[in-house]
């Protein structure tokens, strides 16, 4: 157990997550309290508060801290509050969950969430659980070879796999305000590596959800690195899983992991709110 001055902290995993007890979010922070939130966020890249009370407006309140929040562009918020999406899958539904497969979120966006902060609403009995992959490993343990290649390749990003009229939003997601549109096929470039802004270090930048082919390249051509990259960035070693009980709270620096929420609940209702604070362009 780490002791930081305003809270406890206990390490889940070798490389990145943290359970952090002895902080109310639902309260109005200091700015102290905030500071070593944000600096533990940095060390751990996912924090996990348990037993939380939050409603949609301080639960808004607290990432509001940390920045903006961002509109997501194809799920439509609550009916009050536009920048809470809720992450839903009923008990009858047999389609795979929203966030389902190993992604950052919104990489579809010129400027990708820094980070998002997901309140456990309805959590099944088992099952549902989220996985976190620390993308700074991801990078440093490839060769010089391959790290000096990547670096200087840029990745393609569009939403058009979950997002567009024909993707996965279409057949799924029955219970979530998920809106396919066209603008799910436009294109954003990002470096396959990037330096995170805030402790300049480098960090491997390309997923599964997203990234659709290299810049100057095919898709057919990008496909076999691309492949090669999705595995070995998500492998076991590089990842902490957080089982979620109701009213905890997951707040990720989406600049530096990938995260994965498990399907394995049929049967079972979960549902969660999630804000997403606005982020940099990558560089
Ligand atoms: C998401 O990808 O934002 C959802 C994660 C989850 O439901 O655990």
């Amino acid at each position: 157990m780490s002791n930081y001055q305003h809270f406890q902290l206990q390490q889940i995993a070798g490389t990145l997550g943290a359970e952090v007890s002895g902080v109310d979010l639902s309260t109005q922070l200091s700015d102290d309290v905030i500071a070593e939130i944000r600096k533990a966020l940095l060390d751990h890249l996912v924090l996990f508060f348990r037993d939380q009370n939050l409603t949609p407006d301080s639960q808004i309140a607290f990432a509001r801290r940390f920045g903006d929040l961002d509109q997501h562009d194809f799920v439509k918020g609550l009916p009050d509050h536009p920048k809470v999406i809720r992450v839903l899958r009923e008990a009858d539904e047999t389609t795979m969950n929203f966030g389902g497969t190993w992604h950052c979120d919104v990489t579809h966006q010129e400027c990708p969430a820094m980070g998002s902060v997901l309140y456990g609403v309805d959590v099944p009995p088992y099952g549902g659980d989220t996985l976190f992959a620390n993308q700074y490993i991801a990078y440093e343990t490839l060769s010089a070879g391959m790290q000096q290649l990547l670096d200087g390749l840029t990745a393609v990003h569009s939403a058009r796999g979950p997002f567009s009229p024909t993707g996965r939003a279409a057949s799924y997601w029955k219970n979530m305000q998920v809106t396919p549109s066209e603008k799910a096929y436009e294109e954003v470039e990002h470096p396959a590596v990037r330096t995170h802004p805030e402790t300049g270090r480098k960090l491997l930048f390309v997923n599964r959800t997203f990234t659709v082919r290299f810049k100057d390249m095919t898709e057919r051509e990008s496909a076999p690195l691309l492949q090669y990259l999705f595995e070995h960035a998500s492998q076991e070693q590089f990842t902490c899983r957080f089982r979620w009980t109701k009213g905890a709270v997951a707040f990720w620096d989406n600049r530096a992991v990938l995260h994965h929420a498990l399907g394995d609940y049929s049967g079972h209702r979960r549902e969660m709110l999630r804000v997403a604070i606005s982020g940099d362009r990558p560089y």
